[in-house]
């Protein structure tokens, strides 16, 4: 699976979810995640991100507490499927480190 990882919060920039084949994007109020059982492995999402956030589960920055975390909320937020317009300080957070500590609810 693919897994959306700390980058994304903040700047949920949803560019990921109109190139996904199985639609397994679901939306929180700060980031999204992908479903680790819906998701094919395709990788055309990673390109997609302005943010480089999404990463396979081979990659160090897929941790296992990313993984879970996905799983998690996947299975309780809405699905996404269509962009909208990210927050309008979105910029500002793109590459902040250690947002997920300082900023997820
Ligand atoms: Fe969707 Fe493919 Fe990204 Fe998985 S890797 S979330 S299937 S676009
Ligand atoms: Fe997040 Fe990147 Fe998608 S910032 S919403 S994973 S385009």
């Amino acid at each position: 699976t693919y897994v959306v990882t700390d980058n994304c919060i903040k700047c949920k920039y949803t560019d990921c979810v109109e190139v996904c084949p199985v639609d397994c994007f679901y939306e929180g109020e700060n980031m999204l995640v992908i479903h680790p059982d819906e998701c094919i492995d395709c990788g055309v999402c990673v390109p997609e991100c302005p943010a480089e956030a999404i990463f396979p589960d081979t990659d160090p920055s897929a941790t296992p507490a990313w993984l879970a975390l996905n799983h998690e909320f996947a299975s309780a937020w809405p699905n996404i499927t269509r962009k909208k317009a990210p927050p309008d300080d979105a910029d500002n957070w793109n590459g902040v480190p250690g947002k997920f500590d300082a900023h997820f609810s």
